[in-house]
């Protein structure tokens, strides 16, 4: 079966099938984007240093480089909390004096069980030593992970044994399929397990990104490549 023999109709629903899931792509993309820069809307490139900050950092410093950073009096305050985290976050003077000091001063407005102010979170309070050990986790909480690893893996490889099958009916040269097919599952297994590598070291965020998009680029081809060859792509002729 090849796909430019499909019938009318069959190539029809192919192509809508194609095309959503372009659209798919391209909202994980803007989410991605959204999630590791600055900005809160529109289509951005993620910067690495979030990407690290979320994958390689505990919570709490994570959140005080990046979506906290704007409740942060003075930058050295970071560096302080970052300290009590590599130190295994012991629950002794450093602690009480220091870090709690800025946590009271900076966080606790909105951080706290009683707190009423708008734009409070009291369901995360960050009140003593023990909330503030739960965030202080390397990286997402393995439950986290986990869960995010799950969906991730069994969504997606419903989309690409869908789309590289598609794909595998085209008419193009054996290489270029193998190549794309490869990548796109290759680059899955890569970006899901640096998310936990990223907890031992943080060169582990390149490999995110790096995997992230290729995997992402190898999609959006065999769907473009597959429309192409439903379409446009006429079969050689036999010479005359
Ligand atoms: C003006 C209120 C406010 C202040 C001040 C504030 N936070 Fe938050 N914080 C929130 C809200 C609301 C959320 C949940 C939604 C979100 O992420 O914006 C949150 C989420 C978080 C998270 C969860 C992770 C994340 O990135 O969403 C952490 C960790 C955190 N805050 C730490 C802090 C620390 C540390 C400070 C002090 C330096 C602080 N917050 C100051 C309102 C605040």
């Amino acid at each position: 079966m090849r796909l430019n023999g499909l019938s009318f109709h069959s190539k029809l629903g192919l192509s809508g099938f194609l095309m959503t899931i372009m659209l798919g792509l391209l909202s994980a993309a803007t989410l991605i984007g959204l999630l590791y820069s600055s900005s809160n809307s529109g289509f951005n490139i993620p910067e690495i240093d979030k990407v690290k900050a979320k994958y390689s950092e505990s919570l709490l410093v994570g959140a005080m480089k990046s979506s906290m950073y704007q409740h942060v009096t003075v930058d050295e305050d970071i560096g302080v909390v970052e300290k009590w985290v590599k130190d295994g976050a012991p629950d002794n003077d450093y602690f009480n004096d220091e870090v709690m000091y800025i946590i009271e001063a900076d966080c606790q407005k909105c951080h706290s069980r009683t707190s009423t102010m708008t734009g409070a979170i009291p369901s995360m309070p960050l009140n003593n030593y023990d909330d503030l050990l739960t965030y202080t986790e390397k990286g997402y909480s393995w439950v986290h992970m986990a869960k995010s690893a799950h969906i991730h893996l069994l969504g997606i490889a419903v989309v690409m044994v869908l789309v590289t099958g598609i794909f595998s009916l085209s008419s193009f040269p054996s290489m270029p399929k193998t190549v794309l097919i490869c990548t796109a599952w290759s680059m899955l297994w890569l970006d899901i397990s640096a998310w936990w590598m990223a907890k031992f070291s943080s060169v582990f965020a390149y490999v995110i990104a790096g995997s992230g998009a290729l995997e992402i680029t190898a999609l959006v081809l065999m769907c473009l490549l597959s429309l192409y060859d439903l379409w446009w792509k006429k079969d050689k002729k036999l010479p005359e």
